[in-house]
Parts: structure tokens; C-alpha cells; sequence
């Protein structure tokens, strides 16, 4: 059954057990209920009082103001990201308590206390200094899952420069786009990185990133895989003789930072064009994911929280760094697959680490849902008392599988529904409060007025579908696109005025969020957000292709995977092995994730009589149905019906 058939179907109700909700920070509906109608009729006493957690250096001057449509948050307020995640918490007692376990793909585990980390950070703080970094400076980092990533993250923020991390799973074509538009002068990589027992050649990567790129003048390569790599002299440097050389101290200061200063940007497509880096700055994202880590996840003290995002995406970036550490919460951070060796890695994590909280995504879930109920049933995972999801649909089959298989019945999930934009979680059940619907985000966070709309702007009915908006501002939005406000304001606030989130929902009788599912020209793949226009152009710049088109399609794991029409130049024959080499050359530029299931040939691609591509129909073609609506207004309505017979099973 797909997605959207089955959650119309939906009308389950889950509780959390009694014993669960004692414990949790909000207790029962009722506590929700009361605290979110305060929260929304005055959201700056809200954010105002829950702020005081943090370490100021200064306490900010007014809470909020609207500057023409770019918003800030506690003006006059200094703080410093790092302090708040680390020194604040051994400051607090808990040096000794572990920051960081580090599980590699293979080998033994390493883990961190909150006191190492610091130091490990301060040092190599230190040396972005030696190396010229100052405060506002772009650093841009692209490692895989190694303690390195978020060290070099903190030591970004100890000295107020601002990180631009770009997941390691993409490729040189998306790696150059990424430095050429940040305007970074410092990369940070790794001599490789490990994923189903095999060796990524990162560094090759970059040096072919880098060709391009000559604003880089120093390259720190941290070593991971002891694979020879070739250090260009005077611009390449390995890490651990960096933190190793003389003079290189465990202790810098942390920088006093306005809560307006840009923190880190993170790329991420859009419906057009080059994705855009999403800025965030200093207090109010802290602040946001830390409220969010700890009431979502009901974090307590004793707790082992295990996140399996990347850190290259926005989930990684909140809740593996920021919103968790500055919780002092001990993290699980996983290198590889998960299914390396076997599908119950993560399994094996949980029973290894005693993991009590863990997050991930639905396509996580249908893959291993797939494998069969043993693989959990090896391990004991009988440590778990949360689960969550993020990054796409959850369908309710997966769901349950994992409230079932992995649950047993007693752990809330809680399905988060957010965005890079969003900074942190802004629709999502409380844990010990919210009663679940599988596959319903159920209700916002505290704060956060989420709607949806007609095209027209108007309120749609209960359980009509429209567009998700949310009507205020909060402290962990984005604050513009890097070096393109215009872009900001079109993209999110031209068409209604308020917050637009790229997603179709409706709400239900009972003020339940049911997510659809992108309406833009965005495609969710296994979670991983991926524009169209990023892989039409990477086809297009393929010599054998004149056109391309990209759309989703349903896909049994991966939510949605990518299907691409490609138009051949004059001259060029079909082949099955044109189609291969396509596929490939997606993959090696963009990289594998974004790299199209399955192609079609076509000599034509419907258009209207301005000759903007039809998208829409393309995306009815790709999922088999033939309910194309209006087709009238294409300059030749007739490729439609040939498409369709061609269509790729
Ligand atoms: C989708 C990921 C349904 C949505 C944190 C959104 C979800 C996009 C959920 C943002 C969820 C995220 N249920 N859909 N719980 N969470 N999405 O920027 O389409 O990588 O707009 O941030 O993921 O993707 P991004």
C-alpha cells in the first residue's frame, strides 16, 4: 500500500505506559497543552526564561526583533557555543562523564570524556589559530565518522569561526560548489574513511575538489585509514602532527560571541539551482536544540543516547553535537553501515553500549525490518526505553515494526518532523505526554504555530492536504542563505508571508500532523535531501546528454529514489551501458546517494508552450498512474502517452 492510501487508514492511538511518563520532564497532555498556550501567547517570556540554562558571558538586551524580515534573537547577549557543550558541564561536575563513545566500523570503540574533549578541542583550536583561522573565518570540513568531525566542529565555535561541514558521502563536483560558495580558505579531510568493510578515498576527493578551488590554503588531513595519499607540499598537513607539535596548548579561551554571529552554514538543496547554505548563529539555535534534545528526548543523566545520522546532515549537527552535548549527554557515534557485518549492527551497538535512547531514520527501519525479526532478537536490547525517527515518512507498517520488534511494545517513538532550516525539531510528540499515531508527526513543539494552507492562503479543513507553514518566528530558524538574501526571502516567506516548509500535511480532528511529503522539486531519498536540478545538471554535463529531467518515485525502502529522463544528443545511440555509465557519472560527481534508480531514454519531455519542463506529469509517468490532470496546456501533448509506454518498471 503506499504512503499516503495507508496513513489515510491510520486511526490508531499508542500510549505511554504510566511508568514511562512519571519520569519525563512533561508528564501528560494536560502539562503539554498548558505550557504550549503559554509558550504561543507569549513566546519571548517562553524563550526568555528557558535561555537562563545557558552560560552568558553577557546577558542579552532585548529577546527578539524582526530587522525587514531577518530575525534575531537575544541581541546583546555574548555567549560561546563550546563553553556551553563542554566547560559549562564540567563546570557542573561532570568532567568524568563520557561526552563521546566513538564505535568504528571495525575495531575496538573509543570513547571521550567530557574533560578529554575539551582538551582534544582546545588543541586543536589551537591550531586553526597557528593556522591563520580567525573569528568569522569559513572553515570547510569534510570527514566521515570520526571523533575528528565534531573536535574540529567545537574547535570551530571555541574560536568563533564558522564551520561549513559537507557530508563525506558526497562527492568532488559537490564538494567544489560547497568551498566555492562558502568562500572557505582552510578544508579540513581524512586519508579515507570506512563503509561496508571498504576504503572511501576522501582525500582524492578533495584533491580533485580542490583543483578548483584555490582559494584553500591549508588542508588538514586527519588519518583514519593509514592509506597512502599524496600531501601537497605546504598547503597539506596530517592532524596529529599539528596537535602534536610544540607550543600547541590544551587550553584556549573560548570567544566571547554576539548570539547574532554566524555559527555554521550547512548546504541543502532547494527546488532551484546550486543548493544554499543555510546560516545559523550563536544563542538561539544552542538554545532551541538544547530545550528540544532535552524535552523530546527526555534526556536524563544516566541516559546513552545513540543517534545513527551522519554529522554531515543537519540532524547530526543538533543532535549528535550541539543539542546533545550541551545536555551532557554521553553519545553513541557510529562509523559504518548498518548492516556491516550483518543487519543487526546497530542491534549489537545498543547491547554493547547499553543504549537507552535511539534515533534514526524510516529507511533505516524498512531495511532492517526487511532482514526479518531474528536479527534484533540476537542481541539484548532490553536497555532501550526511546526510539525515534526523522527525515522522511515513517509508513505505518515500519512503524510498528519498530514499536513491536525493537520497542517490545513499551518505548514511545518519537517521529520528529523538522528541517536544515528549522535548526531543531518543531513538530514531534513528547515522549511521556503525547499520546502516537503511527506515522502522525502529532503536534508542535512549544512555541512553534505550525498551520497548513490553501494555494490561496486560506486555512484548510481538518484532514485537507496543503501546505505546512509555520506562522512565527523561533529562536533556532535559519537566519538567511550565505551570501543570497534574497534568495532567503523568496524562497520561505514571498508566497504566504510566513515561514514556507517545502512540505504538504494535513491536520486531523484531534490537531494531529500527518506529513505528505515534499511538494517542491526536493526528493527524499533514504532520508538524504537531494534537488533535482542538482542531478539534471549533473546528467547534463555527461557529453552524451542534451536534457534531463529528474522526479521521484515510490520506492519500497528507500521512501523515494530517483528517476531520470534523459534526452540524448544527435547522434547518440540508446544503450543499456549509456545508461550505466549515467549512473556512475552521478554518482562519482555528486555522489552515490543522489545517483538515479532507474533512467529513460526519450526524444522528447513535455513542456509547456514556454518550454518550462512538466515535472509533474514526468513525476505521474515514473509512479505508473496515468492521472495526469491537465495536459492541454503542453506544447505537444502527445509525448505524454509515448512516455508512458516506455516507462521504466
Ligand atoms: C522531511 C532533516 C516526514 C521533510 C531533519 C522535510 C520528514 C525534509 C520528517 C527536511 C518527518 C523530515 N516526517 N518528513 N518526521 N522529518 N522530513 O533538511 O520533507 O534534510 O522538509 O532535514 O525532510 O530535510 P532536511
Amino acid at each position: 500500500m503506499d504512503y499516503i492510501t495507508s496513513i489515510l487508514k491510520e486511526n490508531r492511538v499508542f500510549y505511554p505506559s504510566h511508568e514511562f511518563s512519571r519520569k519525563s520532564h512533561i508528564k501528560n497532555i494536560q502539562e503539554y497543552s498548558k505550557i504550549y498556550k503559554k509558550s504561543i501567547e507569549n513566546p519571548e517570556a517562553f524563550w526568555a526564561e528557558k535561555a537562563l540554562q545557558l552560560d552568558w558571558f553577557k546577558k542579552w538586551d532585548i529577546v527578539f526583533r524582526n530587522d525587514y524580515g531577518f530575525f534575531k534573537w537575544f541581541e546583546g547577549g555574548y555567549l560561546n557555543v563550546c563553553h556551553n557543550c563542554l566547560d559549562r558541564n564540567i563546570k557542573s561536575g561532570k568532567k568524568d562523564k563520557i561526552a563521546f563513545i566513538w564505535e568504528p566500523e571495525s575495531g575496538e570503540s573509543k570513547s571521550y570524556t567530557y574533560e578529554q574533549l575539551l582538551k582534544e578541542v582546545c588543541k586543536f583550536a589551537n591550531v586553526l589559530k597557528k593556522k591563520g583561522v580567525k573569528r568569522g573565518h569559513v572553515v570547510e570540513i569534510y570527514l566521515p565518522m570520526i571523533p575528528e568531525l565534531p573536535i574540529a566542529m567545537l574547535a570551530c565555535a571555541r574560536i568563533g569561526a564558522i564551520h561549513s561541514v559537507v557530508f563525506a558521502g558526497f562527492s568532488y563536483d559537490a564538494l567544489k560548489d560547497r568551498i566555492q560558495d562558502s568562500k572557505a580558505e582552510l578544508l579540513i579531510t581524512a586519508d579515507g574513511s570506512f563503509r561496508n568493510g571498504k576504503i572511501y578515498q576522501l582525500k582524492d576527493n578533495a584533491d580533485a575538489a580542490l583543483k578548483e578551488c584555490p582559494a584553500i590554503k591549508n588542508v588538514i588531513v586527519a588519518k583514519r585509514a593509514n592509506n597512502k595519499v599524496s600531501m601537497a607540499n605546504r598547503r597539506d598537513y596530517w592532524w596529529h602532527e599539528l596537535v602534536n607539535e610544540k607550543g600547541i596548548s590544551d587550553v584556549c579561551e573560548p570567544e566571547s560571541m554576539h548570539s547574532e554571529e554566524s555559527l555554521f552554514i550547512l548546504y541543502t538543496s532547494g527546488t532551484t539551482g546550486k543548493p544554499k547554505g543555510i546560516l545559523h548563529t550563536q544563542a538561539g539555535y544552542l538554545l532551541f536544540a538544547y530545550q528540544t534534545f532535552k524535552w523530546i528526548f527526555d534526556i536524563k543523566d544516566n541516559d546513552i543516547y545513540f543517534c545513527t545520522a551522519d554529522i554531515g546532515w543537519i540532524t547530526g549537527h543538533s543532535y549528535i553535537v550541539y543539542g546533545s552535548l550541551s545536555n551532557a549527554a554521553t553519545i553513541v557515534m557510529y562509523e559504518g553501515s548498518p548492516t556491516y557485518p550483518n543487519p543487526d549492527r546497530f542491534w549489537r551497538i545498543v547491547e554493547k553500549h547499553k543504549v537507552t535512547i535511539f534515533y534514526t531514520a524510516p529507511t533505516a527501519i524498512r531495511a532492517l525490518a526487511k532482514e526479518g525479526g531474528d536479527w534484533p532478537n540476537k542481541s539484548n536490547i532490553s536497555s532501550l526505553r526511546l526510539l525515534g525517527t526523522v527525515g522522511e515518512p515513517i509508513n505505518p507498517e515500519a512503524w510498528m515494526w519498530y514499536y513491536n520488534v525493537i520497542g517490545k511494545n513499551k518505548c514511545p517513538i518519537v517521529d520528529t518532523w523538522w528541517q536544515t532550516e528549522t535548526g531543531g525539531i518543531l513538530i514531534s510528540p513528547l515522549p511521556g505526554a503525547t499520546p502516537l499515531k503511527p506515522s502522525s508527526a502529532t503536534k508542535p513543539f512549544f512555541g512553534i504555530i505550525a498551520d497548513v494552507l490553501r494555494e490561496d492562503g486560506s486555512k484548510a479543513n481538518v484532514n485537507e492536504g496543503g501546505y505546512l507553514v509555520i506562522k512565527n518566528p523561533w529562536p533556532g530558524m535559519l537566519r538567511t542563505v550565505w551570501n543570497d538574501p534574497e534568495r532567503y526571502k523568496h524562497t520561505y516567506f514571498e508566497k504566504f508571508g510566513v515561514y514556507l516548509t517545502g512540505d504538504s500535511a494535513k491536520i486531523d480532528q484531534d490537531g494531529y500532523f500527518w506529513i505528505m511529503g515534499r511538494i517542491d522539486d526536493v526528493i527524499k531519498v533514504a532520508g538524504h535531501r537531494i534537488g533535482s536540478a542538482e542531478v539534471e545538471s549533473s546528467l547534463v554535463s555527461n557529453e552524451a546528454v542534451a536534457e534531463a529531467a529528474v522526479v521521484p518515485f515510490p520506492h519500497e525502502i528507500k521512501g523515494q529514489a530517483i528517476y531520470a529522463f534523459v534526452v540524448l544528443k544527435r547522434g547518440i545511440k540508446k544503450s543499456e551501458e549509456l545508461k550505466e555509465e549515467l549512473k556512475r557519472h552521478v554518482a562519482q560527481h555528486i555522489g552515490p546517494i543522489a545517483k538515479p534508480d532507474k533512467i529513460q531514454f526519450a526524444d522528447d519531455l513535455p513542456k509547456t508552450r514556454s518550454g518550462k519542463i512538466m515535472r509533474r506529469i514526468l513525476k505521474v509517468i515514473a509512479e505508473g498512474s496515468t492521472d495526469y490532470g491537465n495536459i492541454m496546456t503542453l506544447a505537444d501533448p502527445s509525448v505524454v502517452d509515448v512516455l508512458a509506454k516506455d516507462r521504466v518498471k
